[in-house]
């Protein structure tokens, strides 16, 4: 199968692409930076063909017409959405909007972006599975705490845009989810985050493996929970 990846230079988004390529997928990895290409380059030296790395920055339109010219030559069957921004965790009065606007652009407008320009290559792959690594923060139902206001409501906005997606395109037989990978160890979690990115991975990948038409829509955590919206 051919996975397409963003955010893949740390983090979960090269955990993705580490534990796709050990069971023998293809990947196209996004990266941003010619530096978090770096980290994917031995393992584009081991795999050979099976791993493709793509310059892509999912704030900027361009980086993301000229990623999918690239991507697009050959079929998709799984988008995965991973690269986020955690924003300013601040109270209200410290609020900086030009952070919140750099915010929605990157985790509630990148990827919506991203698959509305791999739309023909998804359509032309073998499953037409679109899953987004977004946050329980971004859930307005289990909300009860205060701060944080631009990685909430930057999540918040792509749970809603992905549920929308799903309904477009579920007639033509898409998959499409909200994914929730726990509190991981990674840059963005912090050292004192519980859960190594391996065991999230892992758990998220059982759920795209297993995801099917009736999961359309909806929002689980890496363990499978579903969580509220
Ligand atoms: N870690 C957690 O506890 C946790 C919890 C809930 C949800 N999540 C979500 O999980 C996803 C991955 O997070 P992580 O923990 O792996 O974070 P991370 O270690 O900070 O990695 C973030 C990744 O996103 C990429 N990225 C940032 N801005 C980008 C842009 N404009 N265009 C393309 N790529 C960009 C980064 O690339 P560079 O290397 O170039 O910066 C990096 O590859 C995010 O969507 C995050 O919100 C994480």
């Amino acid at each position: 199968m051919r996975y397409v990846i963003t955010g893949a230079s740390r983090g979960i988004g090269l955990e993705f692409v580490q534990q796709l390529l050990r069971r023998g997928d293809t990947v196209d990895a996004g990266v941003r930076s010619p530096e978090g290409a770096k980290r994917l380059e031995p393992l584009a030296r081991e795999v050979g063909n099976r791993l493709r790395i793509h310059a892509l920055d999912v704030e900027d339109a361009a980086s993301i017409r000229s990623f999918a010219a690239d991507v697009c030559a050959a079929p998709v069957d799984v988008l995965i959405n991973n690269a986020g921004v955690p924003g300013l965790w601040c109270a209200l009065t410290d609020v900086d909007y030009t952070d919140m606007a750099r915010a929605f652009a990157i985790n509630a407008l990148g990827p919506l972006r991203v698959t509305s320009a791999l739309l023909p290559a998804l359509r032309r792959g073998a499953v037409r599975k679109v899953a987004h690594v977004s946050s329980r923060m971004g859930s307005v139902a289990d909300n009860t705490e205060g701060g944080a206001y631009a990685y909430r409501m930057s999540k918040a906005a792509l749970n809603m845009g992905v549920r929308t997606l799903a309904n477009d395109l579920r007639v033509e037989g898409f998959t499409t989810v909200v994914l929730h990978p726990g509190w991981v160890q990674t840059d963005m979690g912090g050292p004192q985050a519980p859960l190594p990115a391996p065991d999230s991975v892992h758990g998220m990948l059982r759920i795209i493996d297993g995801m099917g038409p009736e999961h359309t829509g909806r929002f689980f955590d890496y363990q499978g929970a579903e969580v509220p919206w």
